[in-house]
């Protein structure tokens, strides 16, 4: 019997594809999506849902357009609405339910009226996950997020994970945590993500937790996320420990207001680190170091061939050469600049690699990375162009001469932006997943979405 999931905020599908392989494709049947939601709330057009039910084969129910089914008979619902709109009991019953959400503010107040107890800010997405686990109270929830959940909000360092935390301890999980960057475990993208993943009553994680097993051995050895991240044993001893709330019976919202408040004004910094575990509303945590990995992808090795380039992707002599252009951007800078308000201020910021080094993992993809304006943090590579390409975009002029000698190119190498195709590999898609759109579109989704491979890890481990 396959593991059933439900996966929220899909996006073009990563964690279908750690879960299940590659559409199309039946190289693990262990997990089978029953039910995914995705709705972009800032557009009118649903640019990432037509690429999922495109890829997945799954076609829109005449009566509910927004209700995607697949005509192979498997059960297999894809829905493209606000998942805040969605009731928790039309969504079939799983037993891991998964996500990349925002990290946004999630404190709790209690409510004025007493009868309705707490709340949380709305349109917090998290609330949204937390109420379908607690209608369905599948076995495991497998989230993700950006480094920045565990050190928000600024003020009160870790307060929203820790809300996070304690909200998952009243459904009567526990919970591990890793921070990983995909490039230590020979991915060819440093993106660094914290992975959280909630053992529900019943399953081997809680019961080893919940019945006196070392959190220790759990964190480095024994756990789920331990077994496909390894780790170096942390020889500094045990892990520090803290409980999530002062008293025993502090609800949400004592939890919110009071954690980690720090004393005199002083930035206390968060009390979470890289890995840890929480049981019964006790924290235990410590720094993480990845073991080593025999070998690590590089940006260079997922490269498409010069011919497969097109020419909007090869950056002009004039864009490289102009004085806001991409060489300004990418180097160092000291200057006045005037502010909205009027006032002068001295800017200064050191130079970034460029091009981009070819034998390590790339930098992150962010969202931005697409489009053919010139950017400090797009991605510039070195390559050779073909003589056909040279000649179309005049690669041989003068402009051109004075951009090799300014960052030191030889005279058959050129740079250019990396291909949809190329940010689809550097996040262990397959090649023109996300086709059918732009290519700022097909960008944008890479930097929102997360390098399958570690989902496939995790899953391997569960
Ligand atoms: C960080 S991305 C997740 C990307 C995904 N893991 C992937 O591999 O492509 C978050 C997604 O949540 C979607 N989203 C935002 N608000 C939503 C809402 N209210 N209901 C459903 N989906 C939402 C966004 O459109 C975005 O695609």
């Amino acid at each position: 019997m396959s593991i059933r999931v439900v996966e929220l905020f899909a996006g073009v599908g990563g964690f279908r594809i750690g879960f299940e392989g590659a559409p199309g494709t039946s190289s693990n049947n262990r997990f089978r999506i029953v039910w995914a939601n995705q709705w972009e709330p800032s557009t009118k057009k649903q640019h990432a849902a037509e690429v999922y039910s495109a890829r997945w084969g799954l076609s829109p129910d005449n009566e509910r357009p927004t209700l995607f089914t697949s005509s192979s008979g498997q059960n297999d619902v894809f829905v493209n609405e606000d998942i805040s709109t969605i009731e928790a009991s039309e969504i079939p019953e799983h037993d891991l339910l998964c996500g990349g959400f925002p990290c946004q503010d999630y404190s709790v107040a209690k409510t004025l009226d007493k009868a309705k107890g707490l709340s949380g800010k709305k349109g917090v997405l998290w609330w949204e996950i937390h109420r379908i686990a607690e209608y369905h109270r599948p076995s495991y929830l497998l989230l993700e997020n950006v480094d920045r959940l565990l050190k928000s909000p600024k003020g009160q360092r870790g307060r929203d994970f820790a809300v996070m935390l304690a909200s998952l301890e009243d459904l009567n999980y526990v919970v591990e945590w890793r921070m990983v960057d995909a490039s230590s475990y020979g991915f060819p993208q440093r993106r660094k993500r914290v992975f959280i993943l909630a053992h529900g009553q019943g399953t081997p994680g809680h019961e080893a937790l919940t019945k006196g097993g070392s959190p220790k051995y759990w964190m480095e050895e024994d756990g789920a996320l331990a077994r496909s991240l390894p780790i170096l044993p942390n020889n500094d001893g045990e892990p520090t420990w803290f409980c999530l709330r002062e008293n025993k019976n502090d609800d949400l919202a004592d939890v919110s207001d009071n954690f980690n408040t720090g004393k005199g004004g002083k930035d206390p910094g968060s009390p979470f680190l890289g890995t840890g575990v929480m049981v019964n509303g006790k924290v235990w945590t410590s720094k993480t170091t990845p073991r080593d990995v025999k070998s690590t992808l590089t940006l260079g090795d997922i490269l498409q061939d010069s011919e497969r380039v097109a020419d909007e992707f090869i950056l002009t002599p004039e864009s490289l050469n102009h004085e806001r252009g991409w060489i300004y951007l990418k180097g160092a800078k000291r200057e006045l600049r005037t502010g909205t308000d009027g006032f002068t201020y001295r800017y200064s910021e050191g130079p970034i690699t460029f091009p981009d080094a070819l034998d390590r993992a790339s930098r992150t993809i962010i969202t931005g990375e697409g489009g053919k304006g010139a950017s400090r943090f797009k991605h510039v590579v070195k390559f050779r162009p073909t003589k056909e390409q040279v000649e179309r975009m005049g690669l041989s002029s003068e402009g051109a001469s004075l951009v090799r000698e300014k960052i030191g190119l030889k005279l058959t190498e050129w740079v250019r932006r990396l291909t949809p195709i190329e940010l689809e590999r550097l996040n262990g898609f397959p090649d023109n997943h996300t086709e059918g759109v732009t290519d700022g579109k097909r960008a944008f989704f890479m930097g929102n979405a997360l390098v399958c491979g570690i989902v496939s890890r995790i899953a391997e481990s569960l």
